[in-house]
């Protein structure tokens, strides 16, 4: 069934944080996706760590019972899927930091499985601050032989800086070959994120306007509503910048500005993206106000109802000058993009979520129509809508009805998606690269490394002013400060499609 270009499928799929909000909101409801398109392997088990007893029913009843209750809240699980899904399941009571949790593990591992498979996949679905305990103890316990063999999946942020995201590398290379490594990042599992590829390098008509001489500026927001939740534990140490900017947005932007790869193969991507990292101009500390903004919520009004601020989140300290906004600019100086700032752009508690990336076009060098002046003629854009929408905008000019030679916009709006196409969750996407072992959409240590290399300097200027931290009510676009960042006179963030 799989020849040697094709890697084995794993036999066992163990999810440590089982009972924790990513494998609740994001991975079991995949996995179950993957379950009813019948894209799991056939003799694939799962083994779910969490630390939480499900009390009288016992941990292996009450965890199924656990799962079929939030799917159920989440999708309408068909009856014998569901039932086949539950079945592959193992629970697996345990501290992530005691040995005994790794035995015992080791004993369920050890089971006889059905099929032809070879290896096992970890998912590190827990804090970053976890992470080395566990990889630790998997090789204490000797899961992680014989080397070169299982799979190992990390979840962004990968450090918190270039140097402890060089330990914790560090730390995985000592018992794991880099073909093992799968650090996610679920922005490149969106389609519209690699809709972005197929839009740029399928299109003769886009790729040759694609640079300086023809973008003004590019503008990658994601906006959401939801605030932190419960949490503030990881989310207070983190903030907007090492949450998503350094991953989610900067991928975003590689994938907008990189050369195309010479075939869509996992390093050949990889390399170009790394190309735009390193082309990054660096921000020295002294120019860091110029280039980056931060700010936080206080309370406001969002879908109707009030919400608190940042600071009266269950779990943040009083003082927290942790941003939840995060604005930054910057420039790639090479050929194709010398001079053409990058905005990005994201933040908790917005008015609306929207994610998109909007590409703004010069205005015509020349002013041919004398009734419309090119001050006032709107530039074109296009813009690529990831969430909630997945959609693609053009705004071009068009002659207005009539006498004279005025120009009006015309918005040529495209939707991706065929009504009755089903939406695909990133994590779905991921996970099935995972199981078939194609690291294509996964983050070379490299991409780390660089877009790391990046934001320190930001972030270790913003570590040393603590005593201040610009707000912006909840349900805003955020503080009107941000707009400081702007180069051109005429430039404002979009704040819609
Ligand atoms: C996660 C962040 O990586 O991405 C969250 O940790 C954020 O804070 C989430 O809410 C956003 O993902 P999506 O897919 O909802 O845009």
């Amino acid at each position: 069934m799989f020849d040697q270009e094709t890697p084995l499928p794993p036999c066992s799929f163990v999810i440590f944080g089982a009972t924790g909000n990513l494998a609740t909101l994001k991975l079991l409801p995949a996995l179950y996706r993957l379950e009813e398109a019948g894209r799991l392997p056939e003799g694939l088990s799962l083994i779910a760590q969490g630390r939480r007893a499900f009390g009288e029913q016992g941990d292996e009843a009450g965890w199924r019972a656990h799962v079929v209750e939030l799917l159920e809240q989440k999708l309408k699980p068909e009856p014998a899927v569901l039932a086949r899904f539950i079945a592959r399941f193992d629970y697996l009571r345990g501290e992530l930091a005691e040995g005994d949790t790794y035995t015992r593990l080791k004993e369920v591992l050890a089971r006889p499985k059905m099929g032809v498979c070879s290896n096992v996949v970890f998912y590190l679905a827990i804090k970053p601050g976890d992470f080395a305990a566990v990889i630790k103890h998997l090789d204490a316990c000797g899961l992680n032989k014989p080397r070169g063999l299982h799979r190992i999946v990390v979840e962004k942020p990968f450090g918190s800086d270039i140097e402890s995201a060089r330990v914790l590398n560090q730390l995985l290379h000592r018992y794991f070959e880099e073909e093992q490594v799968f650090r996610i990042d679920h922005y490149m599992g969106k389609e519209t994120v690699q809709n972005l590829l197929v839009f740029r390098f399928a299109n003769t008509l886009i790729e040759n306007l694609w640079n300086r001489n023809y973008i003004d500026h590019v503008q990658i927001t994601v906006a959401e509503e939801v605030g932190i939740g419960n949490r503030a534990d990881y989310y207070d140490k983190a903030g907007a910048m090492r949450d998503m900017l350094q991953n989610h947005l900067m991928q975003l932007m590689t994938l907008v500005a990189m050369e195309p790869p010479p075939a869509l193969e996992a390093d050949a991507l990889r390399d170009e993206k790394v190309k735009v990292l390193r082309s990054i101009r660096p921000i020295p500390r002294r120019s860091v106000h110029a280039h980056a903004f931060r700010a936080q919520y206080k309370a406001g009004r969002i879908g109707g109802g009030m919400v608190p601020g940042y600071q009266d989140e269950a779990g943040v300290e009083a003082d927290s000058v942790t941003e939840t906004f995060v604005a930054a600019k910057f420039y790639i100086d090479n050929w194709r993009w010398r001079g053409v700032p990058f905005y990005l752009r994201t933040g908790k508690r917005l008015k609306q979520n929207l994610s998109m990336i909007a590409i703004r076009f010069r205005h015509p060098p020349q002013q041919l129509f004398r009734e419309t002046p090119l001050e006032q003629l709107e530039p074109n854009w296009i813009v690529l809508s990831i969430q909630p929408e997945e959609s693609m905008h053009m705004e071009l000019h068009a002659k207005q009805p009539g006498l004279g030679m005025d120009t009006r916009v015309l918005k040529l709006n495209a939707s991706y998606r065929n009504p009755d196409d089903q939406p695909l969750d990133a994590y779905e996407a991921l996970l099935l690269d995972v199981i078939e072992g194609d690291r294509t959409l996964f983050i070379r240590f490299d991409e780390v490394e660089w877009a790391w290399r990046v934001v320190d300097p930001i972030l270790k200027h913003w570590a040393q002013e603590r005593d201040f931290i610009h707000a912006y009510p909840a349900g805003s676009w955020g503080p009107i400060e941000a707009n400081r960042l702007f180069d051109g006179e005429d430039t404002e963030w979009r704040n819609g499609v």
